[in-house]
């Protein structure tokens, strides 16, 4: 066992305790839908596809309950250039729009744009506007190392932010922000960096993602005042907790945020980045990993925890296949739904997810590790 493999056992250990699960009073339950035709984009009806959606429904017991919808990583590239992904992205927007009931709100995930071209961030926010309902934002590295945020913070706000909606605290944090300089030395321009970034690797950018210590002690004031049994969402880019560090799923502070959020019994991270459903529990906090509309991600070499429940390998030759977004509703459980554009999304066998057989597999190191 290597020495990174025998640290990440013991932090399990320490971190997982026997019975340290989240507070049952609400509690998950992951579903699909095989929605025919709720909205058909003009791309939809000519492959004839069947859209599923994807939606994650939280429920308190002790409150009103509610449902919010999720979309991220839809990558838009401008529109001259391709629309590959922009048909994708006005599909998922269509379909929350369509919702009936309205959701109480949506989440966007990051990655709007695919190059932090302005032109990218416009044409997204553009096309949200059909979305009528209130809607907060996080960022993803996507739309931010071209210009270093500025004007993604110009346009759709800067995080971490905080509200209170029907008995929760709701969080959204930037894990994407924190990269260490790897450009002025290099004299990189920023269209060089954002190419960098936009990466699954990370190349040049390594351990990128990270909550920073600045914003773990915001987080640790916005929670002082909120009693610990009361449900607490934390919206994120990058999962809260260590799944693929070399593709950065992952924030590299994650054990310190564990901290801030530890005394809190009921702590649910929704989070976006991995471009596939994953699911994870570190003591009483869950950890939902949602679709994005763009392309799905293969599930990692190594570190898919044994809680997701994996979804089916991807159709290469159906743009329309493993991408999607997601509704979650709160009612005393917690709905989690993925929205997907295909009849099956779960895989009843690992091997059919990529998953399987993950001692026998090989990794090569990220290009910036090498020698
Ligand atoms: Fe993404
Ligand atoms: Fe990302």
């Amino acid at each position: 066992m290597s020495e990174r493999e025998r640290i990440r056992r013991e932090i399990d250990r320490a971190l997982r305790a026997p019975g340290d699960r989240p507070d049952p009073a609400t509690s998950i339950t992951r579903r699909t839908f095989l929605h025919k035709s709720l909205v058909y984009g003009a791309g939809a009806a000519a492959c004839g596809l069947f859209p599923t959606l994807s939606t994650l429904e939280l429920a308190f017991a002790q409150g009103a309950g509610f449902t919010f919808a999720w979309i991220s990583d839809t990558h838009l590239y401008p529109k001259e250039l391709n629309t590959r992904f922009v048909e994708k992205a006005q599909r998922a927007i269509k379909e929350v729009a369509a919702m009936d009931p309205a959701p109480d709100f949506l989440i966007f995930g990051g990655d709007l744009a695919q190059l932090g071209d302005p032109v990218e961030l416009r044409l997204g926010a553009d096309l949200l506007k059909d979305i009528k309902v209130k809607k907060v934002f996080i960022p993803g590295e996507h739309d931010w190392y071209l210009d270093m945020g500025a004007t993604w913070n110009k346009m759709f706000g800067a995080a971490p932010w905080s509200f209170d909606h029907k008995g929760v605290r709701v969080i959204g944090l930037d894990t994407i922000s924190h990269a260490e300089d790897f450009w002025t030395a290099r004299k990189m321009s920023a269209k060089e960096r954002m190419g960098n970034m936009a990466t699954l690797d990370g190349t040049l950018g390594g351990a990128w993602a990270a909550v920073g210590a600045e914003q773990l002690k915001w987080l640790n004031s916005t929670l002082a005042s909120w009693p610990k049994d009361k449900p607490v969402v934390v919206f994120t880019h990058n999962p809260l907790w260590e799944c693929y560090a070399p593709w950065n799923f992952w924030v590299r502070d994650w054990r310190e945020a564990h901290e801030v959020l530890k005394p809190f019994s009921n702590v649910t991270n929704i989070h976006g980045h991995v471009h596939q459903p994953l699911y994870n529990e570190i003591g009483k906090m869950r950890s939902i990993g949602m679709l994005a509309t763009s392309w799905p991600w293969p599930y990692a070499p190594e570190g898919v925890p044994p809680l997701t429940k994996p979804m089916i390998r991807v159709d290469p030759g159906d743009p329309f296949d493993g991408v999607g977004w997601g509704k979650i509703a709160f009612s005393g459980r917690i709905d989690a739904q993925y929205m997907m554009w295909r009849k099956e999304v779960f895989s009843d066998t690992p091997w059919d997810s990529g998953t399987g057989d993950n001692d026998n597999q090989v990794l090569s190191p990220r290009i910036a590790d090498r020698p």
